[in-house]
């Protein structure tokens, strides 16, 4: 079976993590965001996978591979301007990529929902395109789809008014479409699959089923640290559950964590890092590789990509920071700040919430 991933968008509600990395790429706990999805879709029989990328194509390539041993083939295809959600599958046809059937996916959610009853129910039904839903206590971010009981696609909305919510079923993001529906993609411009492809389809063969388990759009800061801490406390499933300890927290054994340390489940140390004796790290924390947590520096409910390295005394509540980022002594990053790649805050500078930090710049 044949997956293509939707991987071009600009990750603004993600910025400044996104202006150094495209969004499949940043990191996740432990692995590009992105292979959390190919494990998934490899678990559910998809050996074939079209990453359709944009212009930051060669980044998501770097970062991902052509090989995954054991999983998918990876494909890259690259978008000359960015093409919605609908172009990309258009442009790989022409490209002589596509299947005449395969999954389409939102690629910034992280899920383990059964792909495979969600293929076993658009054979039955004999649609032409079915829909994964998913229930949320919001709709108005998503797009809202209503239908019948047999599971047929009465209206898709995007981005709903609140006056028009009527549902909590959700577009979940994962599309099993046949080949057919390409007639309704116009070439050679941009377009949404949400605005001008399902609306048409309402009453054509346009199914919806809705799936349990565990689902979310990680475009957010909010989002993506919530996603860390339910990896980590295993509300979804990853692979992640075999570097994590049986006490809750994942030590990777060639961290160095100096007797004394406090690290407190959930958390995860990668390989590499160094944790000071009287440093306080967690609950709800990732520190990632080679990353130096130093004396007194107290960090939770935060992520901490690659190489960071935390003065003593520093403080990181809250937040999330880049590779590479610099905390001086004594200094806070508190409350939903984001620091870019390679930035650094001076000793004893103090974050405003929600701060944002632009990659190699100096917050003091
Ligand atoms: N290749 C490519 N080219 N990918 C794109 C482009 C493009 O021009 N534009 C967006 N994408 C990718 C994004 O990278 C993302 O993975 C996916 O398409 C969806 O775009 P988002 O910008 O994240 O949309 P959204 O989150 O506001 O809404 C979408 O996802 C919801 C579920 O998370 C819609 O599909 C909603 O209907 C859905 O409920
Ligand atoms: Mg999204």
């Amino acid at each position: 079976m044949q997956a293509l991933v939707l991987a071009g968008g600009e990750g603004t509600r993600l910025r400044p993590l996104t202006l150094t990395r495209p969004k499949p790429a940043v990191p996740l706990v432990d692995r590009p965001f992105i292979r959390f999805m190919i494990d998934w879709l490899a678990r559910h029989g998809v050996d074939d996978v079209v990453m359709a990328c944009g212009f930051r194509a060669v980044d998501v390539r770097a970062a991902v591979g052509d090989e995954i041993p054991g999983g998918p083939s990876i494909r890259y295809l690259e978008e000359p301007e960015p093409l919605g959600t609908a172009g990309p599958i258009r442009l790989a046809a022409e490209a002589g990529m596509l299947a005449d059937r395969f999954f389409v996916l939102n690629g910034d959610v992280l899920t383990d929902l059964d792909l495979t009853a969600h293929l076993a129910a658009h054979e039955e039904r004999d649609a032409l395109a079915s829909l994964a839903l998913y229930p949320v206590d919001d709709p108005s971010s998503y797009g809202l789809v209503r239908r019948g009981e047999d599971g047929a696609v009465r209206g898709f909305l995007e981005k709903p008014d609140p006056a028009d919510i009527d549902t909590d079923e959700v577009n979940a993001g994962a599309y099993v479409l046949e080949r057919s529906v390409l007639d309704l993609i116009p070439a050679g411009r941009a377009v949404s699959i949400e605005r001008e492809v399902f609306p048409r389809l309402v009453g054509q063969g346009l199914y919806g089923l809705r799936l349990e388990g565990y689902w979310m759009d990680i475009g957010t800061p909010e989002r993506y640290l919530q996603a860390s801490w339910d990896i980590l406390e295993g509300r979804v499933e990853t692979a992640v559950a075999a570097r994590m300890g049986a006490d809750g927290t994942g030590i990777d054994e060639l961290a160095e964590v100096e007797a004394g340390a406090m690290v407190s489940a959930p958390a995860f140390v990668d390989e590499g890092a160094q944790i000071a004796a009287t440093a306080t790290v967690g609950p709800r924390a990732v520190i990632g590789a080679d990353c130096e947590v130093g004396e007194g520096a107290v960090i939770s409910e935060s992520a901490l990509l690659a190489g960071c390295i935390v003065g003593e005394g520093a403080t990181v509540e809250g937040s999330i920071l880049a590779a590479g980022v610099e905390v001086g002594a004594g200094a806070a990053v508190t409350a939903g700040a984001i620091v870019g790649e390679g930035a650094r805050v001076e000793a004893g500078a103090e974050l405003d919430a929600d701060a944002r930090v632009e990659p190699g710049g100096i917050a003091a």
